[in-house]
């Protein structure tokens, strides 16, 4: 595949085969994530690869302390909640999943379940648990960094036929993600991602997320035209 095919036809998977995925594979995946540039040259990341019976012990207490509303402890700062032109670009995604998925908006059932889903990282059969050093706690472009890498691993899982999300929803409850993954001490959790291969009669799996017009996002200064 060329470039312009990993990055146009790579979307987010949240429905997946009951097919492993061979440990040489997510090393060549991760061996490429981590050609992404970082500060200094730092390479401030880690990668957790869950899978197993670990992974379903994350899932199952992820989702039974998020269901008895145990506060949510994420290690980075997340938003409290997205308003304006963020709320609504959220909307449109939520939208064109519940559309491709069937659920109606007024339907609790449906959508509680999708939420379940979440919880359990759409039952992919690995998670990769993204961390960085400690000491770089108070640090925003080691972050900016795990980001880099992070682009790279979804892109990189697409070139060798793995379908993956990105998401926050599994590692809500941090101390459940760090018991079971044994996350060292001297790290932060960043983020995870559900990967697998994916499937593709899972409705979800067709939507195309839209971006914002390059118009919208970029100002060109000096040019002559
Ligand atoms: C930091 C981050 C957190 C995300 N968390 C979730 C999540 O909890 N659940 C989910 O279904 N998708 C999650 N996503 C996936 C986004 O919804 C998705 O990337 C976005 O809608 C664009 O769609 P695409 O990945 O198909 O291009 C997350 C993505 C990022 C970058």
């Amino acid at each position: 595949m060329k470039y312009e095919e990993v990055i146009n036809g790579r979307r987010s998977a949240r429905g997946f085969l009951d097919k492993a995925v061979p440990k040489e594979v997510i090393e060549e995946v991760i061996e490429l994530a981590t050609r992404a540039p970082s500060s200094m040259n730092t390479q401030p990341w880690h990668f957790h690869v869950v899978t197993g019976e670990p992974l379903d012990n994350i899932r199952k207490e992820n989702t039974e302390k998020n269901l008895e509303g145990v506060t949510p402890s994420r290690e980075i700062k997340a938003p409290i909640g997205y308003e304006g032109v963020h709320r609504e670009r959220q909307i449109e995604i939520a939208i064109q999943l519940f559309q491709e998925m069937g659920i109606e908006r007024d339907d609790a059932e449906k959508r509680q379940d999708w939420v379940l889903r979440g919880f359990r990282q759409f039952d992919a059969p690995v998670s990769v648990i993204v961390t960085f050093d400690k000491n770089l706690e108070n640090d925003d472009i080691s972050k900016f960094d795990c980001g880099a890498a992070v682009n790279g691993l979804v892109n990189a899982g697409w070139l060798k036929g793995l379908g993956s999300v990105i998401n926050s929803q599994g590692i809500m409850q941090s101390p459940v993600v760090r018991k079971y993954a044994n996350i060292p001490e001297n790290q932060i959790i960043m983020i995870c991602v559900a990967m697998g291969y994916p499937d593709d009669s899972f409705p979800a799996n067709k939507v195309v997320s839209r971006r914002r017009n390059i118009d919208e996002v970029v100002s060109f200064v000096g040019f002559d035209n």
